[in-house]
């Protein structure tokens, strides 16, 4: 690039950053402080001394590096094993593993659905799957949140690709627990839906696997749905305490993401230690179920010492809490408020949330007692008066 180039790219980025400051949109980066209440680690896995364990005598065996894509010299027996494990968890066929949910959901939404077919996408979904929907070419309708009629009525009208001579697919994508607000997905009348329509469905259950159902599966298990969902996506980052996400399903859609799914063949495989601590994580979700109950208990804690300061909390039992702020600059401010005291707590703004809505997104691990939560309780509540929105500048 010439200098003069060079210096054009460079003011149109400082320009860019300098409208993302005056509109409270500037991110910084900030590692972790104080009391946990907006990490994925609800199970407290990610510390676990046998996962980390797991990890350390997995490199040791393995290597650091997979040294190449899946395809080539980057398999390893350990990741077979710990995906046959996983599609047993899950009750489904197979299992694939991919380095993260991010690049599950482009794998799974960028080959499945062909030119002709028609996805129906919640308007909330997350943004993986929203930029997975954009690289397929298939045609993309949104619908509104967790509407079970409007996506009935969508069923009903839309025709897919006549250009496909009959083989045309229509797909519904959605997240279990909505990473964002912490509810549920009507998943059981989904489910029907897609029963009546033919469509296939696709749930993302990033903030659901290790929490919900008996096994601690995912919301599909604990809304019997296991024989009703085409695929699902399961981050390993997030309850599972460690990183990347499996794709579970149908013997032969596996199959056809090893041969035709881009992120998978064109990627390095992931660190094989991972999946060794994974392998440990998984022991732990099958053997200490009590983990998944002491999160909800203290959720429903948490949901109840908010609504008695007087906050107003969207009646669900998930462990994220969103305490919606709307204004991007009070929202930072409440949050560095309470980073002041100890308490970790992150301002969720545009574009992950939709404008003017700016949030606190709170979370409940598994060792944060009830004391902590009363505590922050009362901070949040001294925050968000002090942090009151600031008078307009008049000119
Ligand atoms: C609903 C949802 N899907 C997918 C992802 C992406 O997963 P990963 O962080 O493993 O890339 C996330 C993570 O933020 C998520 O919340």
């Amino acid at each position: 690039m010439t200098e003069g180039l060079a210096s054009r790219l460079a003011r149109r980025v400082d320009a860019r950053l300098r409208s993302l400051r005056e509109a409270g949109l500037l991110r910084t980066l900030r590692p972790p402080t104080g009391l946990d209440l907006s990490s994925n680690d609800y199970l407290g896995l990610a510390r676990d001394a046998r996962v980390v364990q797991a990890l350390v005598a997995g490199a040791a065996r393995d290597g650091c590096g997979s040294t190449g894509s899946r395809l080539l010299r980057g398999d390893r027996d350990v990741f077979g094993a710990v995906e046959r494990r996983f599609a047993a968890f899950k009750g489904t066929e197979r299992a694939l593993y991919f380095s993260s949910g991010y690049l599950a959901n482009l794998a799974v939404l960028s080959t499945l659905p062909e030119k002709g077919d028609v996805i129906l996408s919640d308007a909330r979904n997350h943004a993986s799957l929203v930029d997975a929907i954009r690289l397929s070419a298939a045609d993309r309708v949104v619908f509104p949140h967790n509407d079970v009629a409007a996506l009935d009525h969508r069923l009903s009208t839309i025709s897919p690709g006549s250009s496909r001579g009959g083989d045309a697919q229509v797909f519904v994508v959605v997240e279990s627990v909505f990473s964002m607000d912490g509810d549920r997905a009507p998943l059981g009348a989904y489910a029907a839906l897609c029963r009546a329509h033919g469509a296939a469905l696709v749930v993302d259950e990033a903030h659901a696997v290790g929490l919900l159902g008996d096994r601690g599966s995912g919301l599909i298990e604990e809304a019997g749905l296991d024989g009703d969902v085409c695929v699902s996506v399961n981050a390993a980052g997030k309850a599972l305490g460690v990183a990347g996400a499996f794709v579970a399903g149908p013997a032969c859609v596996i199959e056809y993401l090893v041969q035709r799914a881009r992120p998978f063949m064109f990627s390095t495989a992931p660190p094989p230690a991972v999946a060794h601590a994974l392998d440990a994580s998984l022991d732990i979700v099958g053997r200490e179920p009590e983990r998944r109950r002491i999160v909800r208990d203290r959720a429903t804690h948490f949901r109840r010492a908010l609504a008695s300061a007087g906050l107003a909390v969207p009646p669900d039992h998930s462990p994220i809490i969103p305490i919606l702020i709307g204004e991007n600059g009070r929202s930072t401010r409440v949050a560095d408020l309470l980073s002041a005291q100890g308490f970790d707590v992150r301002a969720i703004r545009p574009p992950t949330v939709p404008e003017g809505t700016a949030r606190l997104r709170l979370s409940v691990n598994v060792s944060l007692g009830a004391d902590a939560i009363d505590r922050f309780v009362t901070a949040l509540v001294g925050a968000l008066e002090a942090a009151t929105p600031w008078p307009a500048v008049s000119s």
